[in-house]
């Protein structure tokens, strides 16, 4: 039996960040950002708000959606690449939110960066598959803006990256051509470091230390022209493979999930696949990159305007550090 979408919901902090507002604090513009990436804002928590807690938020809507009650989820799957604490993971942290910690299902965390959620996907629908568990919570989120440089020195990297959670509840699927099809996930540790935040690391004692704060260990750093090289080359090739498994064609899609990290990667991926661009939804210009919790926010919100209907096709794509890259089909 395969696994199928029970419910969505997704959730971003109240707080806006234009990028007027980031003119203010680092040597940028809005005209650059929304050129090179599409993005006009996101959203940053109040520090203090952790990742599972997001997560929590955008959980309780996805069961609302699925109309289960938190007691109902046999386990939890959770992508991020921004946990709450280096360890334990911010799984555990999620069922502690949702009120469930002591009924003691598993949580797992996932580590695959903005791939994270199909990764996740994948664990869960497999989980399923086998019968493992019945109904599993799958998030995606991410606190970004509390790691992010916030001076000039991290203009590159920060004015691309927003706060924000997504969630899916899967449960299985009665009908056998209804539900997850398939996923296709891939890595290539070759370009680890080419997008990275390398401190807190176990290969230095202490993993992390003042000079390596001030050496700007602890932000992320990328060589940007060269995951979105990669990008723009492995997004349409991860469709194409889950296309040519399931004997469908680009036309049979009737929706487009893509990861939400630059506007400009997704539209040369839609233009090589020719893809009617009014399909391929994007919330990149309001949250900007979300990470894990793109995708799933993306599908919510799509869900939510009604736009899906039973039956209909979806495909999923996406592209990040690692290098991770991977697609998913869903039959509605
Ligand atoms: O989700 C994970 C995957 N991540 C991605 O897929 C991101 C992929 N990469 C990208 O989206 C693009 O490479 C960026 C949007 C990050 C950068 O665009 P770019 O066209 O590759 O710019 P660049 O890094 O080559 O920088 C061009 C110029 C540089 O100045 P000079 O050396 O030409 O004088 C940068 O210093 O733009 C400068 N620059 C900025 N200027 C204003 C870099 N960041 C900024 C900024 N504001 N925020």
């Amino acid at each position: 039996m395969g696994a199928r979408i029970l419910g969505t919901g997704h959730h971003v902090p109240e707080r806006v960040v234009t990028n007027h507002d980031l003119e203010q604090i680092m040597d940028t513009s809005d005209e650059w950002i929304r050129q090179r990436t599409g993005i006009e804002q996101r959203r940053w928590v109040v520090p203090g708000t952790g990742t599972a807690e997001l997560a929590s938020h955008a959980a309780r809507k996805a069961l609302e959606a699925a109309q289960l009650d938190p007691e109902e989820i046999d386990c939890i799957v959770f992508a991020t690449l921004s946990a709450d604490y280096f360890f334990p993971g911010s799984g555990v942290l999620l069922a502690r939110e949702l009120g469930i910690a002591e009924r003691g299902i598993p949580a797992f965390d996932i580590r695959n960066q903005c791939t994270g959620y199909l990764y996740a996907l994948q664990v869960a629908d497999a989980f399923i598959r086998q019968g493992i568990y019945r109904r599993v919570l799958v998030a995606g989120a991410e606190v970004h803006s509390t790691g992010l440089d916030h001076t000039t020195r991290g203009r590159d990297v920060t004015v691309l990256f927003g706060d924000g959670a997504g969630v899916t509840i899967l449960g299985p699927s009665e009908d056998p051509e209804r539900g997850i099809l398939g996923i296709y996930l891939h890595s290539d540790g070759r370009f680890a470091e080419k997008l990275m935040i390398e401190a807190p690391t176990s290969r230095e004692q202490p993993h992390i230390s003042q000079p390596m704060i001030e050496a700007g260990r602890a932000y992320p750093s990328m060589d940007g022209r060269f995951v979105f090289k990669n990008a723009v080359r492995r997004m349409p090739e991860v469709v194409h493979e889950a296309l040519a498994d399931q004997g469908l064609r680009p036309q049979d899609v009737d929706h487009w999930i893509f990861h939400q990290a630059n506007l400009r990667i997704n539209e040369m991926v839609a233009r090589q696949l020719e893809l009617p661009p009014e399909r391929c939804y994007r919330n990149i210009h309001k949250y900007g990159n979300l990470s894990a919790g793109a995708m799933p926010a993306l599908l919510d919100e799509v869900v939510r305007e009604g736009r899906i209907a039973p039956g209909d096709l979806i495909c999923m794509a996406g592209f990040g550090s690692g290098f991770t890259w991977g697609s998913a089909l869903i039959r509605w």
